[in-house]
């Protein structure tokens, strides 16, 4: 994983904070999170791995009345092993909890509950069946994130969904493992595909799939298809130019100045164009009345002259 750019001001816009998250999986949160509220499904929320908040900031958004919101990082703190060691000083180095905290009270009056170390520790310190979405992005490890899915079986609500990162990438094979692991021995159903994550859930995706298609089909900036693997249907979803879904400004949004009006554009007329000195009577006169081919042997004539 390349490093995000850091920024040391606080941000405008949630496209100012740094992070991960493109706007396929905006869209997708924003959705999911919105059909539960719909549904009248209440639950808490879980993300492991906030790096600047970016995806943070967007889950506190649908926080409803009587909800809580935990996050895990290790920000500056230890990793547990020297894989995740080596990891974490590759990728955040520029991470620190108070350039979290900076952005996410940006976008809002209270911080989430804030678990300061390996995501381990989510297990004890979060109730069993008390999510309904958990964001699964802290280690790529293939360790850890068995450890995360495994946690997230506990804390997550029969019809809650559970969100993993970066589970085909190139670079995290390890999560790719642990993910399809889960799908094939651990009871996860996925729901969708997007590039970079897959939703799942351990409670039935099929109504969640059907409303799902059902939006997405009414959209021009998203490739869809659907396979069926292992007797999972998988809807597959990728961006084709989608823009970020909207989101609220922060407090410290600043309207952009609008360009200064640009001049009236003037028709280029005689009048517009630079003056050129007038032709003497008699040259007007050469030019009118004699042919071009003579005008040319006397502006000769006269050269030679000089
Ligand atoms: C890919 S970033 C998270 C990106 C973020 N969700 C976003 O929207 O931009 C992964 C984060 O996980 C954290 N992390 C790495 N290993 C961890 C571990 N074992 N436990 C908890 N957090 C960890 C890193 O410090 C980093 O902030």
């Amino acid at each position: 994983m390349t490093q995000a750019q850091a920024t040391d001001t606080h941000p405008g816009e949630l496209a100012d904070v740094p992070g991960w998250f493109p706007p396929l999986d905006q869209t997708l949160f924003t959705w999911f999170l919105d059909q539960q509220k719909k549904a009248g499904i209440k639950g808490d929320l879980l993300e492991l791995g906030v790096y600047m908040g970016k995806s943070a900031i967007l889950l506190g958004h649908h926080l409803q009345d009587g909800e809580q919101f935990t996050v895990c990082d290790l920000f500056e703190g230890d990793a547990p092993d020297e894989a995740n060691k080596a990891e974490s000083s590759k990728s955040y180095a520029s991470l620190t909890q108070q350039a979290f905290e900076r952005n996410y009270l940006s976008f809002h009056d209270t911080l989430p509950t804030v678990i300061t170390g390996p995501s381990s520790l989510v297990d004890e310190k979060v109730a069993p069946d008390s999510c309904r979405f958990i964001h699964i992005d802290a280690s790529h490890l293939y360790e850890h994130v068995y450890g995360d899915i495994g946690a997230a079986h506990d804390i997550l609500l029969p019809e809650g969904v559970v969100v993993l990162d970066d589970f085909r990438s190139e670079h995290t094979p390890g999560v790719a493992v642990a993910a399809w692991e889960a799908v094939l021995n651990r009871g996860l159903r996925p729901i969708c595909l997007s590039t970079q994550k897959l939703y799942a859930t351990w409670g039935d995706p099929e109504p969640l799939q059907e409303e799902l298609l059902e939006m997405l089909r009414q959209r021009s900036d998203v490739g869809l298809s659907l396979q069926e693997a292992a007797g999972h249907r998988l809807i597959r979803t990728r961006s084709r130019g989608m823009k970020p879904p909207p989101f609220p400004p922060s407090r410290h949004y600043v309207e952009p100045v609008a360009a200064s009006a640009p001049a009236p554009r003037v028709a280029e007329s005689a009048a517009a164009r630079p003056a050129r000195p007038a032709p003497s009577r008699a040259r007007r006169l050469a030019k009118d009345l004699l042919p071009p081919v003579i005008t040319r042997a006397v502006r000769r004539a006269r050269v030679k002259r000089s």
